[in-house]
């Protein structure tokens, strides 16, 4: 029986060999490995065999049993001489999933921003990230003095010329190229010569303008509530503290109770309860004047916001170098609103 067994397997290798095309193969798998094959025959021979020989016959017939299927399955896969593609495609794999991407987290929260001001009546308008001094400074009623304009703080390309450390020269371009009345929102990159847990060197900004006869304070308390509330939650407080910005008189820092403590003083907000979320103020008559307003008539007023900051806030990030290290872990945490 041995050399029935050795005979076969040196017939299977030469058969083997010679394959030409898929369907031989099949034969030579029917041929071997089928119910009638070569190899069930050798089974049943087995049970005539002595008890002494059997364990040893049995090994080798599966021995040779193993070397056929895995022949067979080698020429199969393998050899692009066999077969088409098609005749070897597994069609039982578990397909492949398409990854797809889902907004940046900072483009959320500026589409959500930017459509509540929508629903007010604001028009989106954009500016150049590359300004003049003129722009970035000077017809925002910021003097030559001004920290800001500082080396440290801004990154100047040429003498006159500086990437744009806020959004609020686009108040410029707007009000030089239209008249009021002017509801507008400015959404875009900024950049400030800084890093650390609550900087980058670039980063967003909003920023607010409403030109019209008879705006007061009080319009701009009532948009902001609204606003912040439809960010924050129905419930949240809004405080105005007096502040300072050399283009709007009076000036106010915006806050909101603290949404981590909810008010009662925590880590987050300096145990003070409140934070900070924006500057805002009425426009000063000396931006009007650079523009050519008239602001015996009009009146108006202006806000600015960091988009990270309000991310930050409603995400519960506490470094905001997160956002721009494009770590898919981090990215991810953030499905489409
Ligand atoms: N431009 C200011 C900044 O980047 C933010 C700001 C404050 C904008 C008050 C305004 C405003 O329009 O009225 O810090």
């Amino acid at each position: 029986m041995i050399e029935i067994i050795n005979k076969l397997r040196q017939d299977f290798d030469s058969r083997l060999n010679s394959v030409a095309d898929p369907k031989q193969l099949e034969q030579i798998r029917i041929d071997f490995l089928g119910k009638k094959g070569s190899l069930q025959g050798l089974m049943k021979d087995l049970r005539n065999a002595s008890a002494e020989e059997k364990p040893k016959l049995g090994k080798d017939i599966n021995l040779l049993k193993q070397h056929v299927e895995q022949e067979i399955n080698n020429k199969t896969l393998g050899s692009k001489s066999v077969g088409k593609p098609e005749d070897t495609f597994d069609t039982t794999l578990p397909g492949r999933k398409e990854l797809t991407g889902t907004l940046h987290p900072i483009t959320q929260v500026m589409e959500e921003i930017t459509s509540i001001f929508f629903g007010l009546g604001f028009q989106v308008e954009e500016g150049p990230e590359i300004e003049t001094d003129y722009y970035n400074f000077e017809a925002l009623n910021i003097p030559k003095d001004h920290p800001a304009r500082d080396m440290q703080d801004t990154f100047y390309i040429e003498d006159e010329t500086v990437l744009r450390t806020h959004t609020s020269p686009v108040q410029i371009h707007v009000m030089e190229n239209r008249e009021p009345p002017l509801r507008i929102i400015a959404p875009g990159k900024v950049y400030r010569c800084d890093s650390d847990v609550s900087h980058t060197p670039m980063s967003h900004q909003i920023e607010g303008l409403m030109v019209d006869e008879g705006v007061s304070f009080s319009h701009l308390k009532g948009i902001m509530n609204i606003f912040l509330q439809e960010v924050f939650g129905k419930d949240t407080k809004i405080r105005f503290r007096p502040s300072f910005f050399p283009f709007t008189c009076p000036s106010a820092e915006v806050d909101i109770q603290c949404v981590m403590c909810s008010g009662k003083g925590c880590r987050v907000c300096s145990q003070t309860g409140w934070l900070e979320i924006l500057g805002a103020g009425m426009v000063d008559p000396a931006v009007f004047k650079s523009v050519g307003y008239d602001s015996e008539k009009w009146t108006g007023f202006a806000f600015g916001l960091g988009i990270e900051r309000i991310a930050m806030l409603k995400f519960g990030i506490n470094d905001i170098r997160l956002f721009f290290e494009n770590d898919l872990r981090f990215l991810k945490q953030f499905p489409a609103l």
